[in-house]
């Protein structure tokens, strides 16, 4: 199946989805990533901000914050940066509560410039996504943020969080395309048996 298809398929079904069906499938996928092993021993977490019909991370983020660890953030460029300009790609901020953020670019919540920029060596990344497979595959929503970030990080241990009907038999995957190590959905965690 090719990338645009599954991406409208994916939106369809995440827009589909109620908001209680949303908070409690959230809740449930989070409960599971809080007792992955490899989240618990890391001291630097990367974790994406939800938002629209994305699985809610507010309430993580504030909580690993609370456990002491370090959280960085994507910040995506300047709100008015235009597509593929130089500088059009993912950078990663330490922030110290989640009111350091600000409704960015496309709308994404964004850390605010004041924060510690980092050119992140965090242990692990928490990543969103539109659709999974079993075997690590991502696809994202298609400007290839993630993979270029990821692929300049090479040591960060990667997890797709999402809701368990995003995991699906096959993603397309072209060579630059990062895999996961681990998926968590509400229902399940799966060792994707990458790297
Ligand atoms: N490391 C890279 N450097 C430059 N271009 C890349 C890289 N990885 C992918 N691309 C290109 O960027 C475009 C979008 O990639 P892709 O469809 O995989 O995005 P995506 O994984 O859905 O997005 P994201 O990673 O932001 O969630 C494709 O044309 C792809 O070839
Ligand atoms: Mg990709």
């Amino acid at each position: 199946m090719d990338k645009k298809i599954l991406r409208q398929q994916m939106r369809r079904q995440l827009e589909a989805m109620s908001i209680e069906q949303r908070r409690d499938r959230s809740r449930q996928a989070i409960e599971r990533l809080r007792q992955l092993p490899a989240l618990n021993a890391a001291a630097s977490v990367f974790c994406f901000v939800s938002h629209g019909a994305e699985i809610e991370t507010h309430d993580f983020v504030r909580e690993l914050l609370s456990a002491g660890k370090r959280v960085a953030v994507p910040w995506l460029g300047d709100v008015n940066l235009p597509r593929g300009a130089p500088g059009d790609f993912m950078r990663a901020f330490f922030i110290e509560r989640l009111e350091d953020m600000v409704p960015g670019r496309f709308g994404i919540p964004a850390p605010l410039r004041k924060c510690d920029q980092i050119d992140a060596v965090c242990e692990l990344a928490v990543c969103p996504g539109l659709a999974f497979s079993a075997s690590g595959g991502r696809l994202g929503r298609g400007a290839a943020y993630y993979d270029r970030y990821l692929s300049q990080h090479p040591n960060m241990l990667t997890v797709g969080l999402c809701f368990d009907f995003q995991i699906v038999e096959q993603v397309p995957m072209d060579p630059r395309d990062v895999p996961m190590r681990h998926l968590v959905s509400e229902r399940r965690v799966i060792d994707c048996g990458q790297r």
